[in-house]
């Protein structure tokens, strides 16, 4: 059967491989779907080895979203507006990139979650890839006004500059977040998690009914959802479900069939509650 995989550093933890072999059982689609490990500096070959043996698909993960974009053939609209790649298609000898990770966020916000996003004045906590990824998405799903606040403020910049909407995105310094007003929408987007932690904001930044949002899930997004329920968020939801959305839509694009969602869902989140 057809190759696929994902790649990052560390993938060990990855829960794309059970992900996908479900999608796959459910649909009655055969497929090997493996998690290969990769540094930075020898992900070129890695890639390039998997497609001469047989790849046709693959997940992009940290640290390495923003490093397969130069190795894509063509890139789509979702991934060249992120400046990410997360989800590879192996078309004629090259690859082409996309972008699933804001598709799938909104996809959790809307449907599962359930949330009108339309019109929320936004706050988005950090501009790298992860950032990247889900910020054109956002745009698109009608929020309002949107805040990108990071501790290195040309970062902020620099993203608000390729979404390329100056009337509606704001780069600010992460410092300055308790400066903004009231916010509908905020969202975790730093890795501050994994390591020396996120400096805490003040509960002014949420508005009433407001909705915290960590594209993290697990132990990583512990810190600041506990946060934002203590400073009284209406809704917190962290990224496992953007997990499973965005491979759904990898799915689709790989095999042409959108899985269902529910199952899966429901099995990771009893597993990471
Ligand atoms: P990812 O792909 O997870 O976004 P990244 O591109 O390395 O990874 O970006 C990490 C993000 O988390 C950045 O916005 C980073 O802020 P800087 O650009 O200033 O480095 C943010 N981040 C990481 N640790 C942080 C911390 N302790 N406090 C605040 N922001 C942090």
């Amino acid at each position: 059967s057809p190759r696929y995989a994902v790649f990052g550093q560390p993938v060990s933890h990855s829960l794309s491989p059970a992900i996908h072999a479900a999608f796959g059982r459910a649909l009655s689609i055969p497929l090997r779907y493996e998690a290969i490990e990769a540094a930075p500096a020898d992900f070129a070959d890695a890639l390039a080895a998997f497609a001469a043996g047989g790849g046709r698909g693959g997940n992009v993960t940290l640290p390495l979203k923003e490093l397969a974009v130069p190795l894509c053939a063509s890139l789509g609209d979702s991934a060249r507006r992120a400046g990410a790649v997360n989800t590879l298609v192996r078309r004629g000898d090259g690859w082409h990139g996309e972008n699933t990770d804001g598709r799938g966020l909104v996809r959790d916000l809307t449907d599962r979650a359930g949330l009108d996003l339309r019109a929320r004045r936004t706050l988005l906590i950090g501009a790298g890839g992860a950032a990247r990824g889900v910020a054109p998405a956002l745009l698109d799903a009608g929020i309002g006004d949107l805040y990108i606040v990071n501790r290195t403020g040309g970062r902020a910049d620099a993203l608000a500059d390729a979404l390329g909407q100056p009337g509606r995105v704001h780069p600010r310094y992460l410092d300055d977040a308790g400066k903004l007003g009231e916010f509908d929408l905020v969202i975790n987007a730093t890795s501050a998690g994994r390591g020396s932690g996120l400096p805490i904001l003040p509960r002014s930044v949420l508005a009433h009914r407001a909705v915290a949002v960590d594209l993290n899930y697990g132990e990583v997004a512990v810190r600041f959802l506990s946060w934002a329920r203590a400073a009284g968020a209406h809704d917190v939801v962290d990224g496992l479900g953007m997990l499973v959305e965005q491979a759904a839509e990898g799915f689709a694009l790989w095999h042409g069939v959108r899985p269902d969602t529910d199952e899966v869902y429901r099995q990771l989140r009893s597993r990471n509650a």
